[in-house]
């Protein structure tokens, strides 16, 4: 799967590749014009927390936005209120040879 999730080489290649999924199902407490903004942060927030382990682990990792959101939707089975916001890979930084 992790080859779906961007269309960068290392996608493939690296141990993981988190994918950011908003589920608006579960906001229905948020007005329905800000639950995409409100996800939106959410997820800039984890992906900032796992930019922080990462760096205090000697792991490498990048969030990112370059990716086919519909193949990545298709291939985990989300619903049509399920959107794929970002994906983010952590591995090991490559070293210069
Ligand atoms: C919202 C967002 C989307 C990004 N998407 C990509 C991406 O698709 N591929 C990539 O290699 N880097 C991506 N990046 C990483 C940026 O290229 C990187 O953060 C920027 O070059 C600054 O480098 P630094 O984060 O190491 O300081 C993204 C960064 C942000 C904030």
């Amino acid at each position: 799967m992790r080859r779906i999730t961007g269309y960068q080489d290392f996608a493939d290649e690296a141990p993981l590749d988190l994918v950011y999924v908003a589920d608006y199902t579960r906001m229905h407490l948020v007005p329905t014009g800000q639950r995409e903004s409100y996800a939106a942060v959410a997820a800039g927030a984890i992906a900032k927390n796992v930019y922080l382990f990462a760096v205090s682990n000697g792991l490498a990792t990048v969030i990112r936005a370059w990716i086919n959101c519909a193949a990545i939707a298709d291939a985990l089975g989300l619903a049509h209120n399920q959107q794929v916001l970002l994906s983010q890979t952590v591995g090991y930084a490559r070293t210069m040879t």
